[in-house]
């Protein structure tokens, strides 16, 4: 990874996330996706690289920009697979909710897993508790293993989960253990990135959510150093079709950090589209408007946040 690329990956997400949020609160999901969209690609088109989509808005025929195959970049630099959520959290967007980011992570061909866009259970830890979980083990095994790691009494140990129907069973389990749970409405990505940063007040990311948004997740824990686990979770027989067709044979497979996002050539970058646990949302201004970003590299470590200034000129 072109360590300067890095500024120019986080032009891309903080254009995405400005145009977005200039649809936040305003009840229209999809004219903010849209938003999104247009302008990552726009973006893309302006840096000198030779990217392909590797997970992007859906197939060409659902998707008219960032679907997957789409060659982005002016095709003359390095060449790239990029993973992209140009909006994550497009409800959280219409209804002027918390964690909404834009977000993208890029690698050489081949280091991100091309998942279908299907379901994913995941399960993700920050570096003290690197090594101590296992998709497998019972939750509370999970918990009480992060507790021990983590140094922390199993009462003050938190999951971060997805406030689904689906979830009921798991909150049950993490509840009876004794642990606090921070139930999200949507998004995460971010909800990962929380568990596995410090000082969030988060400690561990689980079950399921897509799987497009679990590989970008991978890259973010990767670059923080954490640990993730996660398996595919078909719905129905046309989901192990697509995955079949994108090249994951064994649907069950307990898929490790370095399944999902392999290598350490890996960038990450976000930013925020309205406020979070990490990121500020984008703050209009009487010149422009203020951005949060973050931006880490596998290989370096570096972990970056970037405040941004832009001045709107007319
Ligand atoms: P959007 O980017 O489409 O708004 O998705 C947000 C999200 O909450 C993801 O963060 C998550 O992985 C997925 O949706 C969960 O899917 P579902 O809403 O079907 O449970």
């Amino acid at each position: 990874m072109e360590r300067n690329l890095s500024l120019d990956f986080v032009r891309v997400t903080e254009s995405a996330a400005i145009s977005a949020s200039k649809w936040m609160g305003k009840g229209d999901e999809k004219s903010a996706d849209r938003a999104a969209v247009e302008e990552m690609r726009a973006r893309f088109n302006m840096m000198d690289i030779k990217g392909r989509i590797v997970i992007g808005e859906g197939e060409r025929d659902e998707a008219p920009m960032l679907f997957i195959g789409e060659e982005v970049g002016n095709g003359k630099g390095p060449a790239f697979d990029i993973a992209v959520d140009p909006l994550e959290g497009t409800t959280i967007t219409a209804l002027g909710g918390n964690n909404a980011i834009s977000v993208l992570a890029a690698g050489p061909k081949g280091s991100l897993l091309n998942a279908p866009d299907i379901y994913m259970d995941k399960i993700a830890v920050g570096p003290d508790a690197r090594g101590v979980i296992d998709i497998d083990a019972d939750v509370e095994e999970n918990l009480k293993a992060v507790a021990k790691a983590t140094g922390k009494p199993l009462e003050e140990v938190t999951a971060i989960i997805l406030d689904r129907e689906r979830h009921a069973e798991l909150i049950k389990k993490v509840r009876k253990v004794g642990c606090r749970i921070r139930l999200i409405r949507d998004g995460d990505i971010a909800g990962a990135i929380a568990a596995v940063m410090p000082g969030t007040g988060v400690d561990i990311l689980l079950g399921v959510g897509g799987a497009p948004e679990g590989v970008i997740s991978a890259v973010a824990v990767k670059c923080l150093g954490g640990e993730m686990q996660a398996r595919l979770v078909p719905r129905n027989d046309a989901d192990v079709e697509r995955a079949k067709k994108m090249g994951i044979e064994d649907i069950n497979r307990k898929l490790l950090i370095e399944d999902l996002a392999k290598g350490s050539n890996l960038v990450f970058a976000a930013t925020g589209v309205t406020d979070g646990t990490i990121l500020r949302g984008v703050n209009f201004t009487s010149f422009g408007c203020m951005t949060h970003s973050v931006v880490m590299r596998v290989k370096s470590g570096t972990v970056r946040f970037i405040e941004a200034r832009h001045v709107f000129k007319d």
